[in-house]
């Protein structure tokens, strides 16, 4: 079908789809939600190109500032700390309508910034199942939650936790499941562009 007119218009009509999308996007910034392992970084990148705009990972802006990683906050200073600078980092990025925002999976333990996203950003929960959750992060040993022996149960657990948050904050939810990077983008173009769903 390439390059058949048929192939052609569909091209067209889906460039015009991702321009729609585009003015509909750029109003608010798009924050991507999660569990650890959905995926948020890579579907974000991939979704910043598509509509050419920039793309920040608000885990590794928090990085470069503080010149230490992740789990080093959570030795040195506690989780209750870096839960601090996390969403003193999120109402900065929002408020600077950063295009899109991946953001780290415990953002929607606070009311406050659940009360953000949910009023200021386009929020796509990034859902996948325990099992693919701990398939994709269980060789990462840069996630202080998920160190010790039983990661497995703590993926469970947290989901079970934090499901019912990112329901309530996102404005559409995407299966991420094991299917591919560019068919995440595809459907979070799609459910953006109509504003029916949002
Ligand atoms: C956390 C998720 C991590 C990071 C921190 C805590 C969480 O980000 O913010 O380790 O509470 O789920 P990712 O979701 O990008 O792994």
């Amino acid at each position: 079908m390439e390059g058949s007119g048929h192939g052609k218009a569909c091209n067209m009509l889906e460039s015009l789809n991702e321009m729609s999308a585009r003015q509909t996007i750029f109003e608010r910034p798009i924050v991507l939600v999660g569990m650890m392992g959905a995926g948020k970084s890579t579907v974000g990148r991939r979704l910043a190109g598509r509509l050419g705009c920039g793309f920040l990972d608000a885990d590794r802006v928090l990085e470069e500032r503080m010149g230490v990683s992740i789990a080093t906050m959570f030795d040195l200073e506690g989780e209750a700390v870096f839960r601090d600078r996390e969403s003193a980092l999120l109402t900065e990025l929002v408020n600077a309508n950063s295009s899109v925002l991946a953001t780290g999976g415990g953002v929607v333990l606070r009311d406050a910034n659940r009360a953000l996203l949910n009023d200021r950003a386009w929020v796509v929960y990034l859902r996948a199942n325990a099992i693919d959750l701990w398939i994709r992060t269980r060789r990462d040993t840069s996630r202080p939650l998920l160190r010790g022996s039983d990661a497995r149960a703590r993926v469970s657990e947290l989901l079970t936790l934090r499901a019912p948050l990112y329901e309530a904050v996102s404005h559409c939810t995407v299966d991420t499941g094991r299917q591919p990077v560019e068919r995440v983008v595809d459907q979070i173009l799609q459910q953006l562009q109509s504003r029916e769903s949002i």
